[in-house]
């Protein structure tokens, strides 16, 4: 027969497992992961260490590139069931893409479940707006996926507010172009060089120069004279060679990261990337981003936002088109009460290709 100090030490034995597999959860909350600088340090020293494994090109069988969608958010994913409809269609194994989200720690988003679980939730830090923290967290989605998949070879980043305009299906086509693309034939080289990136750069808007000294008149030199300073969507989709070059740079990144000192905002993640890309490789990008946003009547730096009496399949259909010879794959902002009229369409026109 046990002795009851046994019983208790056995008891206490044969729980453990279970206070292990609780804890994470009890300890901290489900929806992020903060975090700290230390952590950091080491993302970006992993990430830049090259080579990156390529032995799992070589011994999956069949491997195919994916995409990595990056989702940067400061508040709940309230388009997660639009979303979680557009990574279904195509594709039930989820071999075609990774989804990586980097969710302002100090906002309360919790996890969507479905194909966003908690794994998805990258280490994040605090981001506002017209700041360099939206830099840093896009830098960090970057790195993160990068190091996770040597199969991901395009990287979207989108927000909260973005929604898919057409299928899985054909955004993954449309980007690979041959659907049959095997990865072994660059598995050597761990890139396609013929991938290009879809990254919106300007060098034409009228207050550049505002923008250029916000962090004083001669902050940025001698790294960036105002001649190569750029402009673009803060949405993206970076090839792999291209997110090697933004993990890797700290050049720019140290003049990015200073604040602005003037009155007006900014905006200094429409600038580094743009800036960055077109002075390390203009040819490689399409120099047009993919995700379409309304300026029409904008106001304080706020694209127009798309109400529910606005949502038809005519608009998408509207939406899908450009000036440039590249389509819209993407759209934003959309006020989180077009869920349900986004839903209403979503298999009849969204992703219907
Ligand atoms: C996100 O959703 C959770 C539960 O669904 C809620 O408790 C939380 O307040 C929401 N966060 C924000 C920022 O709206
Ligand atoms: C863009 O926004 C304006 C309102 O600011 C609206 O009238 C117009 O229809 C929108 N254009 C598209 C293509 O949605
Ligand atoms: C295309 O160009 C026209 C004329 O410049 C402009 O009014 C329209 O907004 C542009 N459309 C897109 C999708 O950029």
């Amino acid at each position: 027969m046990l002795s009851s100090p046994m019983l208790v030490s056995l008891t206490l034995f044969l729980s453990l497992p279970l206070v292990l597999f609780f804890s994470p959860q009890i300890l901290t909350p489900t929806y992020f992961r903060f975090s700290s600088d230390a952590e950091d340090l080491t993302l970006f020293r992993r990430a830049t260490a090259a080579p990156h494994t390529t032995t799992h090109l070589a011994t999956a069988t069949n491997p195919k590139p994916k995409i990595a969608f990056l989702f940067l958010t400061n508040s709940n994913l309230t388009f997660a069931p639009l979303w979680e409809k557009f990574f279904s269609s195509a594709d039930s194994n989820h071999n075609l893409f990774n989804i990586y989200i980097h969710a302002d720690p100090t906002a309360a988003v919790a996890s969507p479940g479905g194909v966003f679980h908690r794994r998805c939730f990258i280490p994040s830090k605090k981001t506002h707006r017209a700041s360099p923290t939206l830099i840093a967290a896009a830098r960090r989605l970057l790195a993160y996926a990068l190091i996770d998949d040597p199969l991901n070879q395009y990287f979207a980043l989108v927000s909260q507010h973005c929604i898919p305009v057409s299928s899985l299906r054909f955004v993954y086509n449309y980007l690979f172009k041959n659907p049959l693309v095997s990865l072994a034939s660059f598995a050597g080289s761990n890139y396609n060089y013929n991938l290009p990136s879809f990254i919106e750069i300007l060098s034409d808007e009228p207050n550049l120069y505002e923008r250029y000294s916000a962090r004083g008149e001669k902050a940025m030199l001698p790294e960036v004279p105002f001649e190569a300073f750029r402009v673009g969507s803060q949405f993206f989709v970076l090839n792999r060679r291209h997110t090697e070059v933004v993990v890797r740079d700290r050049r720019l990144w140290k003049k990015f990261k200073l604040p602005c000192v003037t009155e007006e905002p900014c905006y200094p993640e429409e600038h580094y990337f743009p800036t960055l890309l077109s002075m390390e490789d203009s040819n490689g990008c399409t120099g047009f981003t993919l995700t379409r946003v309304n300026w029409t009547g904008c106001w304080d730096g706020h694209p127009h936002l798309y109400t529910p009496p606005e949502i038809s399949p005519e608009l998408i259909r509207r939406l899908r088109v450009s000036n440039s010879s590249y389509p819209y794959l993407f759209a934003r902002k959309f006020s989180p009460d077009c869920l349900a009229p986004l839903m209403d369409i979503a298999d009849d026109v969204i992703f219907r290709d």
